[in-house]
């Protein structure tokens, strides 16, 4: 195999019938709700990259901080050939398991941002070229069909996106996952912790608005690709603690009462004066939450391991037995 192959198992067709039936879906109900994968086109993508380095959003600087002081300890546990990261973006924190991970020989990152992919196999296939990169364009969340790579294979969702799916969604997907390990490879998952409501408030409502310009994003992408007028301005950011559910919500407010067109689903979408529509929720996790989900779909955590300051984990587990 070449050192890179990029395969797209989202066709674009079936990438643009996903979203309309998600718009089509999200803006129809009360309250209103846009799943988060659509944040990221390429713009999208690099907002979130400024986020990973604004000074309140710790969960990129203390995950680095435990991928720094245990990959050791993680290559030791796994002993990986394959490395296959689920939701990649940019790779950046990467880096540093594959470093560490030396029996390595295939990286399979898996992102529905193509231009993330690209950017990151160039810089990573620069730094080790001897190992061979298969990106998948693919979604994480629908019949994710992995390429033929040897094992073990070490899975891993970095991050804190887990976070980002409602609970049902996390059960469906770490069984997806569980069903796709064999004897031998493990998962290596990124959890945010439940923390101070200030903290996390912060983290999502950023004193420059990056995060706002990245929560208004959706709204570029859906005028684009599906001709729609809306108006960013019309719109505040809000990030908000949910103290039961233990996330983050992201909405977008409207700031009056207003229409607005979507073309490419014939549908006129009324919003009122303060009316809110959810574009994200971020939940924060308890190490006893974490390893009840994982158990649950048959996965046994074997290390847990967090930064300096106890605001993020990372836990590897493996097929229960
Ligand atoms: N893992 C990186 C990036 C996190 S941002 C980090 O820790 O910094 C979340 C990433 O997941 C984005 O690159 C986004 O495009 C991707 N993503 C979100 N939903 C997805 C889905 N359903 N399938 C595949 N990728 C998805
Ligand atoms: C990708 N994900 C884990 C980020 C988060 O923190 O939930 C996305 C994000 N949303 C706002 N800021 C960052």
């Amino acid at each position: 195999m070449s050192p890179f192959v990029m395969t797209r198992t989202l066709p674009l067709d079936a990438t643009a019938a996903a979203l309309r039936a998600d718009v089509g879906e999200g803006l129809t109900r009360c309250p209103k709700e846009i799943p988060p994968k659509w944040f990221y086109d390429a713009r999208g993508s690099e907002l979130f990259d400024e986020i990973t380095l604004l000074p309140e959003y710790y969960p990129t600087r203390a995950e680095r901080e435990i991928l720094i002081t245990r990959a050791g300890d993680i290559a030791a546990a796994t002993g990986a050939r394959t490395l296959i990261e689920l939701g990649s973006g940019s790779s950046d924190k990467t880096r540093h398991l594959l470093r560490a991970l030396t029996a390595l020989d295939h990286y399979v990152p898996v992102d529905v941002s193509e231009s993330a992919l690209t950017g990151a196999s160039r810089t990573l296939l620069a730094e080790h070229p001897g190992l061979t990169v298969h990106a998948l364009v693919a979604d994480f969340q629908h019949g994710l069909a992995l390429p033929d790579v040897p094992g073990p294979r070490l899975v891993a969702f970095l991050g804190g996106t887990i976070g980002n799916l409602r609970p049902s969604e996390r059960r469906t997907f770490l069984s997806a996952v569980r069903a796709g390990l064999a004897p031998g490879d493990a998962l290596l998952l990124g959890t945010d912790l439940v923390k101070d409501e200030a903290v996390l408030v912060a983290a999502y409502d950023d004193a420059t608005g990056v995060t706002a310009a990245f929560n208004k994003n959706v709204l570029s992408v859906i005028n684009r690709e599906l001709g729609a007028d809306f108006d960013p301005d019309d719109f505040d950011h809000v990030a908000r603690w949910d103290a039961r559910s233990e996330w983050i919500e992201m909405r977008l407010r409207a700031r009056a009462d207003l229409v607005a067109k979507i073309p490419a689903l014939d549908l006129a979408v009324p919003f009122g004066r303060g009316e809110e529509m959810r574009t994200e929720i971020s939940a924060k996790f308890r190490p006893e939450g974490v390893r009840r989900e994982l158990a649950a779909a048959g996965l046994d955590l074997t290390h847990w391991w967090t930064d300096g300051e106890g605001r993020f984990a990372l836990s590897l587990s493996t097929p229960a037995g």
